[in-house]
């Protein structure tokens, strides 16, 4: 049996070059380190931007006591309301109008004009909502009587707890015809 030649380490494809697979290596440390960079960087940049992007978040308040509204006359119920949007946190002072019906269940208007956004009042003597803005009237069950405004009273969620009204405060654009909550 003749001993077997030992591979020339000079014959070119033989082998491959040193300087090729340094690069090599250097690419396939920096994949990894890439991969791994991103798989720390996307959970850590949702957890710093999921609250910006959440939708605010709609607390239910306490506006009041449901036995001394008066039924068919709505009464302007002020409140103040915890905002929290994103990092943000503030406190906003805000009314709502509740009339109750004669079957005990109470009805709750945001206080926005569905025209452009001004605030309305009572007209006790009228029996109307009327807003000083552009003269738009509403019925006590929220209905558009007259003037611009192009769609009912927005209705805020409502409930009854042990005797105490909470709402759910909320904002809808002004100026559409159908609700569209902000
Ligand atoms: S904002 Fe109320 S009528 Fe225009």
């Amino acid at each position: 049996m003749t001993p077997s030649t030992p591979p020339d380490p000079g014959a070119p494809g033989f082998h491959t070059p040193v300087g090729s697979r340094r690069q090599l290596f250097r690419w396939v440390t920096a994949a990894a380190a890439a991969l791994i960079g991103l798989g720390l960087a996307v959970p850590l940049i949702g957890y710093v931007i999921s609250p910006a992007l959440r939708r605010r978040e709609r607390p239910w308040v306490e506006v009041g006591d449901v036995d001394t509204l008066p039924v068919g006359t709505p009464t302007q119920l002020d409140h103040v309301l915890e905002i929290k949007d994103g990092w943000l946190s503030a406190t906003a002072h805000k009314a709502v109008w509740a009339v109750k019906q004669e079957d005990g269940s109470v009805t709750v208007f945001s206080p926005i004009c569905t025209h452009l956004g001004c605030g309305y009042r009572w007209d006790d003597g009228d029996r109307r909502f009327k807003c000083p803005c552009h003269g738009s009237v509403y019925d006590v069950a929220g209905k558009v009587l007259a003037g611009p405004a192009p769609r009912p009273l927005d209705r805020l969620p409502v409930k009854v707890e042990q005797g105490r009204l909470l709402v759910m405060y909320k904002e809808f654009k002004s100026g559409l015809p159908t609700q569209v909550e902000l």
